[in-house]
């Protein structure tokens, strides 16, 4: 069984004091045992999220260096961030892949440092509108896993977690229909299954993103091979993000 997870990405919001006020939030509810909660915030206030975590949810970062250490200015390393308490990194946000340029090659280099350094990490997909209109979104989404994902063996692999994000969704205001994201879920579990086996695909934990909310979680979030959200918009709201953790 793939574990449950509802992580909340904050992009480039919140001060400081917004941020601590939003945790304590959280903090103040009584999430499910069985579901698996990260938040992302900017990584410049981990530290001080860190302190006052309860330890009901973890910490992950936006984004990270796919180096160990010196000179490259600007960046973080992993080792920094497992030292202010963060635990898992985000890899191929659509947003760092557009802005940032952010190639599959780089993608794949940040995956194998999550793995030399036993980080875990949530690695995006997800295809564009005009992908979409084309018809062609399950070979776009297979070919992003195919080049920065899929090198992994079976061990490695076993240990990550997938989020399908569909551009068009993210951010708009428009999800993917249940239909949608069940049909995307479930082709990304089958090329799971061929490459690595049953027990391999069967514990991915697979996520959801684009528009995930309050009010359509539940029924997004209990697709068959839905595993959990990625949440960016509603997990700013503290009572949003709430009931999207106890929609399971
Ligand atoms: P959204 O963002 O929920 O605001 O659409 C999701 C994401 O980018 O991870």
């Amino acid at each position: 069984m793939a574990q449950k997870i509802v992580a909340g990405n904050w992009k480039m919001n919140l001060d400081l004091e917004q941020s601590l006020q939003l945790i304590e939030g959280l903090n103040t509810k009584e999430f499910k045992n069985d579901v698996r909660v990260i938040v992302f915030p900017p990584s410049l206030f981990l530290q001080p999220i860190s302190a006052v975590c309860d330890g009901s949810f973890e910490l992950g970062v936006q984004n990270f260096s796919e180096n160990e250490k010196g000179a490259f200015t600007g960046e973080i390393s992993i080792n920094q961030i497992e030292s202010v308490g963060g635990t898992v990194g985000l890899i191929g946000h659509s947003e760092r892949r557009a802005y940032n340029g952010e190639s599959n090659e780089l993608l794949k280099a940040k995956v194998n440092h999550c793995i030399e350094n036993n980080f875990d990490f949530i690695f995006c997909c997800g295809e564009p509108l005009s992908v979409r209109e084309a018809g062609n979104e399950l070979s776009f989404v297979k070919k992003q896993l195919e080049a920065s994902l899929f090198h992994l063996t079976a061990d490695q692999i076993a240990g990550g977690v997938i989020a399908y994000e569909p551009v068009w969704a993210i951010g708009t205001g428009k999800t993917a229909s249940v239909a949608q994201a069940e049909d995307m879920h479930m082709n990304i579990r089958s090329w799971l299954n061929e490459k690595y086996g049953a027990q391999v695909s069967n514990n991915v934990s697979i996520l959801y993103g684009g528009s995930c909310n309050a009010s359509n979680a539940k029924e997004l979030l209990s697709c068959p091979n839905v595993d959990g959200g990625l949440i960016g918009g509603a997990s700013l709201k503290v009572d949003d993000f709430n009931a999207i953790i106890h929609s399971y």
